[in-house]
């Protein structure tokens, strides 16, 4: 949850870090700090708050000077975010940043207090830095690696020692770590995209492997000293890709990147007019032969299965269970051999859909990650992997990762009900002709930004709204009232619209808004019932549908016309984006920070 970064090279190390860390902002962002070897001596600076903070505190009081260091932006999970809490945390002759959590952290301190230890802070990582220092012998790397064997949990840690100034020291287990090369210069980091703008020139740190930065060199060793040879691999995303570029928030820039992200991610992956994803793993053999599927995620990727349950169900007749990643993994699931486990996750590295793909292993089972980020840990553990070309999502709220991982459902989907004898070629090449239009559409629908401007201007001032539909439209409907109260913090809900009137309606007073999706012809008539429902007792109603259809008064108050000439199926490409659009702009005009809700990190490595 937290972001790492270290640095040895010939410029200057603060800057290079209080740049890099602005990139792993997203993180975590409720305090930030760093450690620079100033004249071969350490030299800490670090704040409560955000990044920001850090620099005006560093303005006032002075930067540390030099060309090493390491630096680190905070998710608080052990300790409230405050100054003596904020990382780098030392003892007396190491410094440390961390990512993870030490869940042994307690017996440790306990120990280490015993020996006559004191401690500052109220974190985990205070104890392996306090831990490092105890069995200090003038050898980092015996050190390191002994000092690991005793943690249990996560971590990926940035490590100087006093008597060795100009190197960093790193080490991870289970938490994500890189280690970038440049010219004359190296880096450690959590993601790559805080490096982009020196190198695209990266190791990705394996598992108890320590790398040593110095200024003549970067190494990397096995826990018993061996150097190893790894694969120097090269980022294909380029630093714009990371920045802004003119947008007000990344998270309007990533709406607005989604058309090219469908287009990047589909196409590869369909040969003679029919999905084609062998390069992934993939055969029909292989699809025939699965008889369940289960879709386990979190969040926004979970809203993503459910969608492709759907698609799934529908077009394969295959049963498909859409899991919550933390519930999964506690309830004893009945997964064995023959059932495939879908594991999406934009990160790659959220504990929880983590977990969950190493039991569905465990249990025999075929798995298979649909993943945004290039070697992340559930990209490298499952069977077989279809990489989301998002490029990188620095917004909290997930919104071009979501639009990438249904377009990929669709595409497996569409396979897998050829692979199963459900459909034909012909009928399985012109579905597949109608995703490859999508982007076009998409872009179509993002011309009209400026009605849903409208629509989140009459929802500022709203305390609870519900979202509601049927079918594909109620799927749509979790992801559109998550995206709205993770960012604009009004509270909603989203209901299955048949479902209202068995207690939910109660809640409907005079003005509540509602957001009704009815994009679906079968359930049309249906839906557009349930929402006269709600407003005849008062609702207030936004209403999400074909562009031809126009609701009477008593049907809706505002309407969002969607082109009329998209097949059902694919109508959540094209409808979630109003919903998008309107929790950005109701964050906005309610004054919040888009890209990084409160209480919120991108990246959760934590269960
Ligand atoms: C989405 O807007 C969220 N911030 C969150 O729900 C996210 O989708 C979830 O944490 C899963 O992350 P992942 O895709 O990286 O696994």
């Amino acid at each position: 949850m937290c972001g790492i970064v270290g640095y040895v090279g010939f410029r200057d190390c603060t800057d290079v870090l209080m740049d890099a860390l602005s990139k792993l902002e997203y993180r975590g962002y409720d305090s930030a700090g760093i450690a620079v070897f100033e004249n071969d001596e350490i030299k800490v600076a670090k704040s409560k708050g955000r990044l920001a903070d850090l620099a005006e505190k560093m303005k006032k009081e002075g930067k540390p000077a030099g060309h090493s260091g390491i630096g680190h932006t905070r998710w608080a999970t052990h300790g409230e975010p405050s100054d003596i809490n904020s990382h780098p945390h030392s003892g007396e002759r190491v410094t440390i940043v961390h990512n993870g959590i030490i869940e042994n952290y307690k017996a440790l301190k306990e120990f280490l207090v015993k020996e006559g230890c004191c401690f500052k802070s109220d974190t985990d990582t205070e104890v392996v830095a306090q831990l490092l220092d105890y069995y200090y012998d003038g050898d980092p790397i015996a050190t390191i690696s002994c000092v690991t064997k005793e943690l249990e949990g996560s971590y990926a840690l940035g490590v100087i020692f006093a008597d060795f100034p100009d190197t960093v020291f790193a080490i991870r287990r289970e938490s994500p770590l890189i280690v970038g090369i440049g010219d004359k210069e190296s880096f450690i980091a959590s993601d790559v995209t805080a490096i982009l703008r020196y190198t695209k020139n990266y190791y990705l740190l394996e598992h108890d492997e320590i790398a040593v930065l110095s200024r003549y060199s970067t190494s990397i060793y096995d826990l018993h000293y061996h150097k190893l040879n790894k694969e120097l691999k090269t980022a294909d995303w380029d630093i714009s890709a990371a920045e802004k570029g003119g947008y007000e928030h990344f998270m309007l820039k990533e709406i607005f990147e989604q058309p090219e992200a469908v287009k990047t991610t589909i196409t590869p992956r369909i040969t003679d007019g029919l999905p084609d994803l062998r390069e992934c793993g993939i055969t029909m053999e292989k699809l025939a032969s699965f008889k369940n599927i289960f879709v386990v995620a979190c969040g926004t990727a979970m809203h993503a299965g459910v969608v492709g349950r759907y698609v799934i169900e529908k077009l394969a007749r295959i049963p498909v269970n859409v899991e919550i990643a933390s519930e999964f993994r506690y309830r004893e699931p009945i997964v064995s051999e023959g059932d495939l486990v879908i594991i999406i996750s934009q990160s790659g590295e959220t504990a929880d859909s983590l977990a969950a793909l190493r039991l569905a292993k465990s249990l025999g089972a075929e798995t298979l990650a649909i993943v945004n980020a290039k070697g992340s840990s559930i990209a490298r553990e499952a069977d077989m992997l279809i990489y989301t070309h998002a490029g990188p999502e620095i917004a909290v709220a997930s919104t071009k990762a979501y639009m990438v991982q249904i377009a990929v459902m669709y595409l497996f989907a569409f396979e897998l009900a050829l692979a199963k004898g459900m459909t034909d070629e012909a009928e399985c090449r012109r579905l597949t002709g109608l995703l490859l239009k999508t982007p076009d559409i998409i872009q179509d629908v993002l011309k009209n930004k400026k009605e849903t401007q409208y629509i989140a201007s009459g929802l500022i001032s709203a305390d609870s709204l519900l979202y509601i539909g049927r079918g594909l439209d109620y799927a749509l409907s979790m992801e559109g009232s998550l995206k709205l109260k993770e960012i604009s913090y009004i509270h909603s809900e989203s209901y299955a619209a048949g479902e209202l009137k068995h207690g939910t309606i109660s809640l409907i007073s005079d003005g509540t808004p509602v957001i009704a999706v009815a994009t679906q012809s079968n359930l049309f008539d249906k839906t557009i019932s349930n929402i006269k429902e709600v407003k005849a007792r008062g609702a207030k109603v936004i209403l999400v549908c074909r562009d031809s259809y126009v609701p009477d008064k008593d049907v809706a108050d505002y309407k969002f016309g969607l082109p009329d000439d998209i097949e059902d199926l694919l109508m959540p490409m094209a409808a979630v984006v109003p919903l998008q659009l309107i929790a950005y702009y109701t964050s906005v005009l309610r004054g919040n920070d888009v890209d990084k809700p409160r209480n919120l990190a991108k990246s959760v490595t934590v269960e």
